[in-house]
């Protein structure tokens, strides 16, 4: 039986097995690619999405568990209008390759949404767990900082 998925505010019907990760689902069958895999196992971040505006690993989330709407980081903003973090995150030329991107735009906006205005070691806490190999760190805590202040 199809799923009903609601991703960045449109309905989709999915006709593929429950335990598929939402990641490949996303991915796959809706062509949204900007939610990246990194590790598979939960480690990395890479494919962070939110569902009710919580961060989930979408690599190990499978389909048939989602509840709620789907917000991926194609969703966050539009080219018209980006999200505070967007903006900071290119005001601040955070990316070297940019792989790690999405996921830590998409971790760092729902810390925003909890804690509008984190000390440096509540962004290190909640961002521990996006991992980045070209080793962005200064410039994603900095371009955090940056968003929550609205500079
Ligand atoms: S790909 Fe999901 S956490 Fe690494
Ligand atoms: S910018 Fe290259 S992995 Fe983060």
């Amino acid at each position: 039986m199809p799923f009903t998925l609601t991703v960045n505010g449109t309905a989709h019907e999915v006709d593929l097995p429950g335990n598929v990760p939402l990641l490949w689902v996303l991915r796959d069958a809706l062509n949204l690619t900007g939610t990246k895999y990194g590790c598979g196992v939960a480690s990395c971040g890479a494919c962070t999405v939110h569902i009710d505006g919580q961060p989930v690993r979408a690599c190990v989330t499978p389909l048939d568990s989602v509840e709620g709407d789907v917000t991926t980081i194609e969703g966050l903003g539009t080219p018209d209008a980006l999200h505070r973090l967007q903006k900071a995150f290119i005001d601040a030329q955070v990316p070297q390759c940019g792989y790690c991107q999405s996921g830590q735009i998409m971790q760092a906006a729902a810390l925003l949404d909890e804690v509008p205005n984190p000390t440096d070691q509540q962004i290190d806490d909640a961002m521990a767990g996006n991992l980045c190999r070209c080793g962005t760190y200064p410039r994603i805590r900095a371009a955090i900082k940056s968003a929550a202040q609205g500079a």
